[in-house]
């Protein structure tokens, strides 16, 4: 695995494929795909709106739930992104994942887990997002903080995790951090995750009931709590009856504790 390489198919001009090595291993792959044991990894479109954030450098910290071999956590961590934390479950990947870091030295700031979602969601993300706060407390500039679940398609099953991962003595940070962005005439959302999750959802005669559709889960996911879908894009068709989606979805403070009371 010497590097990511980016492949230009001549279906597909000017979209990025991320493959885990060159042309060759890729062809490899595919034949052996059956037999593989990191099926999902021998090639697949990277969300080009997600590329963009994820790689948007210094004051991003990303949390990569279901990050694979990495083709959304190494870039990042390559173009500088502040933080980068990636999971993955299954071991191969999580092998691959620091293969990939080692051989990519530019790739700084980044750590790895090899956990279930719900455990990584429930314990790393929760305690790391005081550390997010207090660095921001201490006069590091962040912008923004990115959740990114792209597939597996029960990546959404994982949303009711985010409810109450930070603890009540997170509470005091919280409030020295919202205090700090008033001062600084910015706003406390800015340091609360943005989640991208990815779905699928039956094809309809208009995209409208789909996304309806999807909204409705999210929102049952979490219980009714308060939180706010920015959007829900259209990513591709991925058979003749099934779409693709990506849901950005900003958590909020009653999620994050569970509690509404401040
Ligand atoms: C389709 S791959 C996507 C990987 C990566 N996000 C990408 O875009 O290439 C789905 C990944 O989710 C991982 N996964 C599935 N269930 C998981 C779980 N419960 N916890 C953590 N990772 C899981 C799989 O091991 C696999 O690497």
């Amino acid at each position: 695995m010497p590097t990511i390489r980016m492949i230009l198919e001549k279906s597909c001009v000017g979209k990025f494929w991320f493959t885990i090595g060159g042309e060759i291993e890729y062809e490899q792959s595919l034949e052996e795909a059956a037999m593989s044991k990191l099926p999902e990894e021998t090639g697949h479109k990277v969300d080009e709106v997600t590329s963009e954030l994820v790689l948007n450098g210094p004051g991003t910290v990303l949390y990569d739930v279901f990050s694979g071999i990495g083709p959304f956590s190494i870039p990042a961590a390559v173009c500088g992104t502040s933080v980068v934390l990636a999971n993955d479950l299954n071991p191969d990947c999580y092998y691959w994942l620091n293969e990939n870091i080692r051989i990519n030295r530019k790739a700084r700031n980044i750590s790895t887990y090899n956990m279930d979602a719900i455990n990584f969601i429930q314990e790393i993300l929760g305690s790391s997002l005081e550390k997010v706060w207090l660095d921001f407390i201490r006069g590091e500039s962040f912008r923004r903080v990115l959740v990114l679940m792209n597939l597996p398609a029960s990546a959404i099953e994982f949303l009711p995790c985010f409810i109450g991962i930070c603890s009540v003595g997170m509470k005091k940070t919280y409030i020295e951090a919202s205090e700090c962005a008033r001062n600084l005439n910015l706003s406390m959302r800015d340091l609360i995750p943005v989640v991208y999750c990815y779905c699928f959802a039956q094809k309809c005669a208009d995209d409208s009931d789909a996304i309806r559709e999807i909204t409705d889960a999210i929102h049952e996911k979490f219980g009714g709590r308060g939180i706010d879908i920015l959007a829900i894009r259209r990513i591709r068709d991925v058979s003749p009856s099934k779409l693709m989606f990506c849901c950005e979805i900003h958590l909020t403070y009653s999620v994050l504790f569970d509690d509404t009371v401040i």
